[in-house]
């Protein structure tokens, strides 16, 4: 029912070059299965996001920001637009992740902004949520990813939340080569989804796709994808080869 979703978060890697030939490359490796059965997107940084988008358009793959500021126009240097991602062609946007929450310092009421400001945009958010390992250490996931989840989705209307997708990525997994185990992913997406059912409702709740993020691998993507609350993956280092990419985007279907 819920179509399996992988995107591959670049971060601030590649270069100009190296973003176009690694878009043709897993658009050609997964052309047979892209859109169709699989929703596949690419999360360029920002200066290389027309590149990507030229090399990707006669793709079935989407291309995403890695972050998007909540004010629409005006007088913030360095800020991007949902409108501006929008205009250069993009679909999705990421909002909240670790890297964003933990180095950059964002708040969950900055995300709130930025989640809004995406779907006024056109934009499909995904908002990332996860746990340090102090917390998971302390038993504090499920507090920390609840706060996350109702704070990040905080005034959306039930209409509009159908444009927002949840990634779930332990911080003590991300880039670690450190995944969590299938069975970890799945509690926590299943609490998830409970937690959706509780602020909206049980329709909501089963529509809404879930990732997982931390270590994603071609060896672990299928495993992972066993589970039932889990409807994709976010993936990092391994975004970054084409061929490993391509193994995980196919070991997902
Ligand atoms: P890694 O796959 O490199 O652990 O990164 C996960 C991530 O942060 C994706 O957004």
């Amino acid at each position: 029912m819920r179509k399996p979703f992988v995107a591959g978060n670049w971060k601030m890697n590649t270069d100009s070059l190296t973003s176009i030939s690694l878009a043709r490359t897993v658009a050609e490796g997964v052309a047979d299965i892209a859109g169709e059965k699989i929703d596949v997107a690419l999360l360029p940084p920002f200066v290389y996001m027309c590149y990507v988008i030229g090399a990707l358009s006669t793709s079935h793959i989407a291309v995403g920001g890695q972050d998007v500021y909540f004010e629409p126009k005006g007088a913030f240097t360095g800020e991007i637009s949902a409108a501006m991602l929008k205009d250069a062609g993009c679909t999705y946007v990421l909002c909240g992740h670790s890297e964003r929450r933990h180095i950059i310092k964002e708040t969950d009421e900055l995300i709130n902004k930025k989640v809004s400001a995406a779907i006024l945009g056109g934009l499909l958010p995904i908002l990332c949520v996860g746990e340090l390992l102090e917390e998971r250490k302390a038993n504090k996931t499920d507090e920390v990813i609840k706060r996350q989840i109702e704070r990040g989705l905080a005034g959306l209307s039930e209409e509009k939340v159908l444009a927002v997708t949840i990634a779930y990525e332990p911080v003590w997994a991300i880039g670690t080569g450190l995944n969590a185990t299938p069975a970890q992913a799945q509690e926590v997406h299943g609490m998830i989804r409970g937690l959706v059912a509780g602020l909206y409702n049980g329709g909501v709740a089963d529509e809404m796709r879930i990732l997982y993020g931390g270590s994603a691998k071609a060896d672990n993507a299928a495993s992972l994808m066993g589970q039932s609350d889990v409807d994709g993956l976010l993936v990092g280092g391994a975004s970054l080869k084409a061929e490993e990419f391509i193994s995980i985007i196919k070991a997902s279907v």
